[in-house]
């Protein structure tokens, strides 16, 4: 009787309560083999010369949902962490294009969701989570269907790369339009270059904003100012012997410089060598680049700028070598436009861009709009005053 009710309660158990287990068995075993095929078929594996000994990164752990599989996997000793992430082709050869993949430099996590995303979403000040962040950067919907965004203070520099209509200057639109509705004008100042003359009218006379300029004799005096303060900002770390000027007791304003077209700048050396120091030691002093281009121009991109520029949005590109060039693998596939694969250091992922066309941002900035009556004045003592951004007193950090 005993033994009767033993393999009873061992078939019960079998057949239903172990059944979903034994079918999730079945399904990460085959979903790792893809893995490991497409581990294989990329040659993402450390092989020596001298020996046949294939070394081959492991599956760590593999968890599958409803709504995406997640591997987490080891990279070998000696394989290029970069391997994976210019290889990302291989994954989507594998399984789907809707992948987003991260790499540090001794494992990789790669998520696999079931489907794409939407072509269009209309951008949303109120969806955006900005309480967390001090510099906030609005990207837009991930493949978890999230709105993504992150902290500039954290990465710092953005470049914004994509062929003619891919997206780039409504991603700028929406951007400025999330920095000057979360932050006050005495937190974040703009200094707009729109060396095409189409895109930054809407930003014009409002409170955040020190100026849009539109050649390179426009841009070069404030860019000078920008210099001087920095080299201000760095003489105060010094004397109060802090390493940002987030530990300082009064913390001057962030100051956003953000140049659409920048190729149009490339023989102006004196500019871009502002701009490359900004790049290199802006973050510190809370100095910060968003810069965007039509064609990436090796040349203009080889130098400390781009190993500067920490995040890269890459919209749709002409082919895979520019994409190689903006660091984003696959941009050249995409066919939407405001869709882009943002990397920040050696995480990819696809998102599509919130859209926000002129008019709705005109509105929604027009709280921040100075009136004709008032922009002389402000204008006039903002020039004459030396320390032009001055401080922010403790309740308006
Ligand atoms: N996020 C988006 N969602 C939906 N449509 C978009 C999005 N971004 C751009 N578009 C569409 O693509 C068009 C071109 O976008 P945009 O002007 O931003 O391109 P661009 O990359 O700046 O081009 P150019 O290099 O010629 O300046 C927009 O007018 C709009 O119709
Ligand atoms: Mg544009």
């Amino acid at each position: 009787m005993i033994m009767e009710i033993a393999w009873a309660t061992l078939i019960g158990s079998v057949v239903y309560g172990s059944a979903p287990y034994v079918y999730d068995g079945i399904k990460k075993s085959s979903e790792n083999s893809k893995l490991r095929k497409a581990f294989l078929n990329g040659e993402l594996f450390l092989k020596r010369k001298d020996e046949k000994i294939k070394i081959k990164p492991n599956i760590l752990k593999t968890k599958i949902s409803d709504d995406k599989m997640t591997f987490v996997f080891s990279i070998p000793k000696g394989v290029n962490p970069e391997k994976f992430v210019e290889k990302s082709y291989v994954f989507k050869q594998h399984f789907n294009d809707y992948i987003d993949l991260k790499v540090e430099s001794k494992r990789g996590i790669l998520n696999v969701y079931p489907k794409g995303l939407p072509r269009e979403f209309k951008y949303k000040f109120e969806d955006i989570d900005v309480s967390k962040q001090k510099l906030p950067i609005v990207c837009g919907m991930n493949l978890a269907g999230k709105l993504f965004t992150y902290d500039m203070v954290t990465h710092p520099h953005l470049l914004i790369a994509g062929e003619t209509g891919s997206g780039k200057s409504s991603m700028v639109r929406s951007i400025l339009t999330t920095l000057i509705k979360s932050q006050s004008p005495k937190q974040v100042r703009l200094i707009l270059g729109d060396l095409k003359r189409s895109e930054f009218f809407v930003f014009k006379n409002i409170d955040h904003v020190e100026g849009v300029y539109h050649s390179a004799d426009e841009l070069r005096p404030v860019l000078a100012k920008v210099k001087r303060e920095m080299i201000k900002r760095g003489n105060l770390l010094d004397e109060q012997e802090v390493t940002s000027i987030d530990e300082l007791d009064k913390k001057p304003p962030k100051i956003v410089v953000c140049i659409d077209e920048i190729v149009l700048l490339k023989k102006e050396t004196d500019i871009m060598d502002i701009l490359e120091e900004i790049s290199s030691i802006g973050r510190s002093l809370g100095v910060f680049l968003i810069l965007s281009m039509q064609r990436p121009d090796s040349n203009l991109l080889d130098g400390k700028l781009k190993v500067n520029l920490t995040v890269r949005m890459g919209f749709k590109t002409a082919d895979a070598i520019n994409s190689k060039i903006i660091g984003t693998p696959g941009a050249e596939k995409l066919d939407t436009a405001g869709r882009m694969i943002l990397r920040i250091n050696s995480d990819l992922q696809q998102i599509q861009a919130p859209w926000l066309d002129a008019d709705k941002a005109r509105k929604l900035l027009a709280q921040y709009k100075q009136t004709t009556s008032n922009v002389v004045p402000i204008r006039k003592e903002t020039v004459k005053k030396e320390d032009i951004w001055g401080v922010l007193t403790d309740d308006e950090t």
